[in-house]
């Protein structure tokens, strides 16, 4: 039976749950499965002060070099290895470092907009979205922002009304029509994460 690629893309909003599926799926495929996030490629922002990166909208589709991220996807896709930027949440910027990703046959593209953009979503074999209530992924973006991305319950519930809600609303959500599944309530839903890796190990052994 010949090998395939298989090329996902987990979106879904802010705190759903995306990782907690990408974690399962990398249980199940073990070393034939290679992450590339969008927030990866973030835009750098050399020239601006950490006070106002704190500030900018990082929930546009414009906030993000995708144009990088697909090359990079195709790369993957012919073989080759890439170089993955860094991004470190808690200065809002850019990390000196990058790293290395090789070829899988498993390539999974993650982050909240990446339906949304249509040269992403050509690269993908499979599209998920995981649907996880506004309220929920509020709490967990509180937890987490607090915990590991060095923030304060102020500056996130600021942001979360300024930026993240609206774009959510107006890019995120309506992206959610690209979708092939819905996977609502995220990484703890058993049965949408077996259909997944039943679908696509289906695609990797050239049965669809
Ligand atoms: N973000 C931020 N500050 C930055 C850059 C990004 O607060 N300097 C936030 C954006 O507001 C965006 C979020 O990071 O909403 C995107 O990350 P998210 O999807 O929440 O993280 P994951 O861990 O991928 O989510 P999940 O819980 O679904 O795994």
């Amino acid at each position: 039976m010949s090998e395939k690629i298989c090329v996902l893309g987990v979106a879904g909003g802010s705190a759903s749950g995306k990782t907690t599926i990408i974690n399962k799926l990398q249980d199940y495929f073990g070393e034939d499965i290679a992450v590339i996030s969008h927030d990866a490629y973030y835009k750098a922002h050399p020239d601006m002060t950490l006070e106002e990166r704190s500030h900018l909208n990082y929930d546009h589709p414009d906030s993000f070099e995708s144009d990088r991220m697909a090359e990079d996807v195709r790369k993957l896709i012919k073989g080759y290895a890439i170089d993955m930027p860094v991004y470190d949440y808690v200065v809002h910027n850019r990390s000196e470092e990058t790293v290395r990703i090789e070829p899988k046959t498993v390539i999974v593209m993650e982050g909240i907009l990446i339906l949304e953009n249509k040269e992403l979503r050509d690269l993908m074999d499979i599209k998920i979205f995981v649907d996880t209530d506004a309220d929920e992924r509020l709490m967990r973006r509180i937890k987490r922002d607090m915990i590991e991305r060095g923030r304060s319950i102020e500056s996130i519930i600021d942001q979360y009304s300024q930026t993240v809600k609206p774009m959510h609303e107006e890019f995120v959500e309506p992206s959610k029509k690209y979708a092939d599944i819905i996977i609502p309530r995220g990484g703890e839903n058993a049965a949408g994460l077996d259909m997944l890796i039943t679908y696509m190990t289906k695609k990797l052994h050239a049965e669809l």
